[in-house]
This record gives structure tokens, sequence and C-alpha cells, in this order.
């Protein structure tokens, strides 16, 4: 069996969240991984992993310097190797055209930005964590939350992240491994 890498960046725990989930159903399925947070200067050896997942979180637009200055410096494994990428923003959760567009246009930027465009590419809605933010992002989030139709009470965090979502990437990844594996065996 391959062992898989799970790299990633979090500023308020969201995405930290769903890789550690990702992590224990991969172990569930039988696939050895390590979890790596870019943040804490954490970064693995690539050569000693055999898949990858790589994830993100959206601040104003952007993805994380450090996610993307990863993917860069190690590309050609990235590309050799079974790999995927998703990011994490609020985008995700809303159902309008202008989230769509926003989405597609980030999917875009991201394969721009890196020249790396993963077969697995998806994006999962986060978090908005109020009580996290200062009260100026928690300003500014309230007025984009409340466009986008979501909680606008202030006291609590909300999770908009869908497990089930998250769930059929993990199957997805599984499924790619299998035949990758069966391919070069
Ligand atoms: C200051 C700030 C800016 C954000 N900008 C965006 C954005 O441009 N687009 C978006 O879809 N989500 C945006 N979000 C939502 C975050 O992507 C979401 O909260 C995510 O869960 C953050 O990931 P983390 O918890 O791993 O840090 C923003 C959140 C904050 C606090």
């Amino acid at each position: 069996m391959t062992k898989a890498a799970l790299v990633y960046s979090t500023k308020y725990g969201q995405t930290e969240k769903i890789v550690n989930y990702i992590s224990k159903k991969l172990k569930d399925a039988g696939l050895e991984n390590d979890v790596f947070n870019l943040e804490k200067g954490n970064d693995p050896n690539p050569h000693d992993y055999d898949s990858f997942i790589v994830a993100s979180p959206i601040f104003i637009g952007n993805f994380s310097k450090k996610v993307i200055n990863w993917i860069k410096a190690n590309l050609p494994i990235l590309k050799r190797k079974e790999s995927s990428f998703f990011f994490v923003c609020m985008n995700a959760a809303d159902p309008s055209s202008e989230a769509r567009d926003a989405d597609s246009m980030l999917r875009k930027k991201f394969v721009k930005l890196t020249l790396w465009s993963p077969k697995l590419l998806t994006s999962f809605a986060g978090a908005i964590d109020y009580p996290a933010y200062n009260w100026l992002i928690r300003l500014i989030l309230k007025r984009i939350s409340k466009q986008a139709g979501g909680s606008i009470d202030t006291s609590k965090c909300h999770e908009y992240t869908e497990w089930k979502m998250v769930d059929q990437f993990v199957n997805s990844f599984l499924a790619r491994l299998s035949s990758d594996v069966a391919i070069h065996k």
C-alpha cells in the first residue's frame, strides 16, 4: 500500500479540520498518511510519499502563499505522482451564479499560478468564525455573509462544510489511487 502526504495551510482552523477528517477517512480505508501544516513550518520530504493532497484556504480572493510556494517547489513530483488539490472558502457554500463564477475564476487562477492542473481539483465550503475575528473583519464578514444568505449571528462560529462532499472527494482520491497502482503494477 502507498503512503500519502496531506499538506495544507490554515488560519482559523477549518481547512485543518477538513484535512484531519480526510486523514482519518484514508486511514480507515487502509491508506497510511501524514499531515503537514505549512504554517507551523512542517513540510514533507516528497520522496517519502507516493501521493499528495494539498489544501489552501481563501482570503480576499487569494490562496495561501505558503501553499502556492510549496506547490511550485515540488511541481515535478506532484505532476508525476497521484496528487489532488482543494481550496476552502465561503463561495463554495453560495449557490448564486456570482459565487459559481468566482469559484471557477479561483480554479483558473490556481492553474495559472502554479502551472499545475490536478485531475482532482475542488472547493469546499469553510466556516465563518466570528468570535475569532477582530471587530473590523467581523464587520466585513457579517456584510459578506448577509449578502450570500449566511448567518449574521456573530456570537458563534458557523460551519458550512458539507461533509458528504468531502467523503466523495476521499472516495474519488482512493479510486484514482487504486487504478494508478493497478496501471503501474
Ligand atoms: C478576512 C477574510 C477574508 C476572506 N475572504 C474570502 C474570499 O475572498 N472568498 C471566499 O470565498 N471566502 C473568503 N473568506 C472565508 C474563508 O475562506 C473561510 O472562513 C475559511 O474557512 C478559512 O479557512 P481556515 O479556517 O482554514 O483559515 C474569508 C475569510 C476571512 C476571515
